[in-house]
């Protein structure tokens, strides 16, 4: 069974089904409201939650869909237990729940930064809080995949709280592999870049990129092209599909071999 949080849409929704098509029940939780009025870009709804139970159905397996916020411990650890109840054990968390706002660092509310840090940071190890004591129950190892993001190796102007708490899953990530290791369980952070999702919506970079046209150098096109790309300079985003891709291998036992790493799905951009 997989737990997979920020599941209503983008990269969570396709993790969630792809897991499914893979042969795993999911539990699929989403916050499925505002996050706070610092985030900008449309929130998730009950529909979009419901909408992943439906294409984790249509795949063969069962779902546990339940609106939560990962910033809410008691929640996080109640639909863990109902989870193993309802499917026995809990065998794959993808930490994907994730929020994005821009603005100089000087200049952003404590609000702003709070947000940031609370849902992707603190979020995610509350998460971990949560299934950790399941996983190890159960016996039988496990994989952990945190979602980072390129700008939790790299920088990028204008989003520094972002940055700042995908950076921190770094050090969560790497410390949580050595302490779980023993149990069999591994811990690997993934860091995309540039995905299509309600996040990556233009307005709220727009905004930063009009005040400050030189932050657009931290946001370069990606090396690797697809075959079907035409402008070269075109920033292409990626579809959340192929981030599913790299999170079923993390899950499964084709990566066996690996706890404590970072993986890039970015199509070489942080090369640059
Ligand atoms: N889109 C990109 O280009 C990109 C790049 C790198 C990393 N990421 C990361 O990927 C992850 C998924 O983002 P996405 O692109 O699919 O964005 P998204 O906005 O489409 O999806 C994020 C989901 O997380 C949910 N969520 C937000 N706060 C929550 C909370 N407190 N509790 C529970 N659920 C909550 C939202 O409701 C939403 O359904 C995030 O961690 C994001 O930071 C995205």
């Amino acid at each position: 069974m997989a737990l997979v949080t920020g599941a209503a849409l983008g990269q969570g929704r396709a993790h969630a089904i792809r897991l499914a098509a893979e042969g795993a029940d999911v539990i699929a939780i989403d916050l499925c409201g505002a996050v706070s009025p610092t985030i900008t870009y449309p929130a998730a709804s009950s529909d979009d939650l419901a909408e992943t139970a439906r294409g984790v159905k249509a795949s063969g397996r069962d779902v546990l869909a339940r609106e939560v916020d990962v910033r809410d411990l008691a929640a996080l650890q109640h639909v863990v237990a109902d989870g193993v109840a309802q499917f026995g054990r809990l065998d794959i968390l993808v930490a994907n729940a994730g929020v994005l706002s821009w603005n100089r660092l000087w200049e952003m509310s404590e609000e702003q930064w709070d947000t940031v840090i609370e849902v992707n940071l603190s979020g995610t190890w509350r998460t971990i809080r949560a299934v950790l004591p399941a996983m190890i129950e159960a016996g039988n190892g496990g994989s952990i995949v945190i979602v980072s993001s390129a700008t939790g190796i790299e920088a990028t102007a204008g989003n520094g709280h972002y940055s700042a708490s995908k950076h921190g899953l770094v050090g969560l990530t790497n410390a949580l592999a050595l302490e779980v290791g023993e149990y069999g369980i591994r811990v690997n952070s993934i860091h995309p870049y540039a995905v299509e999702t309600p996040m990556t919506g233009l307005e709220g970079m727009s905004d930063i990129l009009a005040r400050h046209p030189s932050y657009l150098h931290s946001l370069s096109p990606m090396p690797l092209q697809p075959r079907n790309m035409t402008d070269p300079m075109r920033l292409a985003f990626m579809a959340p599909d192929e981030v599913s891709d790299v999170v079923t291998w993390l899950a499964g036992d084709g990566s066996a071999t690996l706890s404590g790493s970072q993986i890039a799905v970015d199509r070489g951009q942080l090369k640059y």
